[in-house]
């Protein structure tokens, strides 16, 4: 099977950025190709995730390579409202142990990238305290363990094998709304306990983790989970990544919070939080990103 690209799975790296551009229209597939053969050889960053959108995926990828679901990222309309989509053409992730390495290489990225892709996004991130959201909440409690991920996470067979759908989506907090709630409202917020994370016996219905749980015919469905928080004092967020072998479990999950699904309840999360960007990315197997810069 081919190799997923492995910083996905890349845990303790605490400093991350992450660039998202649009495809400029006079991009030819061979200068486009030519500029991801440099991104190849390295930004001189430990750890470093690349995304394609459906379009630009298409343009460069052989048939074989394309998987079945892959698609742009739909807007959802529920009782909460809209989800806003933002879908742009290639994301990186670059993960570090201090903002400045991560700085340099996105530098580095953003001017090799320059004549075919134009930068729409840069958001810099953290790891917070023990793996914390802004909100106080560990965040990640519930995600496979390392050894599960990948089953969880990589396309088993067919085309785009070994490649991973990776969800994008900054969220922004309301923090002053969020922490005028007592801390047990909170918890109900959430469905799990503030301290320690252990899971509410007495889920409330419109709890985050009790629109996220998913059940089907075939079990519960997974996701794995990598974001981390955003942003200073005054404005702050999540920057959620998610991964799975089949987009369509996103879908799932962001309706049900969203008030899309046929129970029309949503998360109680989005009285504090709301995403400004989303999209949808497909992040090949190492040797199909390798075979695009040959
Ligand atoms: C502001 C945005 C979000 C915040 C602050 C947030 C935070 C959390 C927290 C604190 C937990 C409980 C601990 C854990 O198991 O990790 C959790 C669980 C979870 N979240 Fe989120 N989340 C956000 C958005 C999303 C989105 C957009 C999705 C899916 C598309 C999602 C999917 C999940 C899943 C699958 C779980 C595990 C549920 C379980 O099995 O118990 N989350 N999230």
């Amino acid at each position: 099977m081919p190799t997923s690209q492995s910083a996905i799975f890349r845990l303790g790296l605490r400093a991350h950025e992450h660039l998202e551009f649009d495809l400029r229209p006079q991009a030819t597939a061979d200068a486009i190709r030519a500029a991801c053969a440099t991104l190849a050889n390295g930004l001189g960053v430990q750890a470093l995730v690349v995304g394609f959108s459906d379009r630009l995926w298409r343009l460069l990828a052989p048939g074989d390579q394309v998987p079945a679901h892959l698609a742009a990222l739909a807007p959802i309309r529920g009782s909460a409202g809209l989800m806003p989509v933002h879908q742009h053409d290639l994301w990186l992730w670059l993960q570090d142990s201090g903002p400045d390495l991560n700085l340099d290489g996105a530098r580095r990225a953003i001017a090799t990238l320059e004549p075919v892709l134009q930068l729409v996004e840069d958001t810099q991130g953290y790891v917070y305290r023990d793996g914390r959201d802004l909100t106080g909440f560990v965040d990640g409690t519930e995600n496979p363990a390392p050894d599960e991920a990948a089953a969880v996470a990589i396309v088993a067979d067919g085309p785009g094998v070994g490649g991973s759908f990776a969800l994008v989506q900054r969220w922004r907090h309301d923090l002053r709304h969020f922490e005028v709630l007592p801390v047990v409202e909170q918890e109900r917020t959430f469905g799990r306990t503030k301290p320690d994370s252990m899971e509410l016996p007495d889920l409330p219905a419109n709890s985050h983790v009790a629109r996220v749980v998913v059940k089907t015919a075939d079990g519960e469905l997974k996701i794995w989970r990598r974001s981390v928080p955003w942003g200073n004092a005054t404005a702050n967020g999540l920057q959620f990544v998610a991964f799975s072998a089949d987009p369509q479990r996103f879908v799932r999950m962001l309706e049900r919070m969203f008030g899309a699904s046929p129970d029309h309840a949503q998360d109680r999360l989005l009285d504090f939080s709301r995403p400004e960007t989303g999209a949808l990315y497909f992040v090949p197997s190492t040797e199909a990103l390798a075979l695009l810069a040959t």
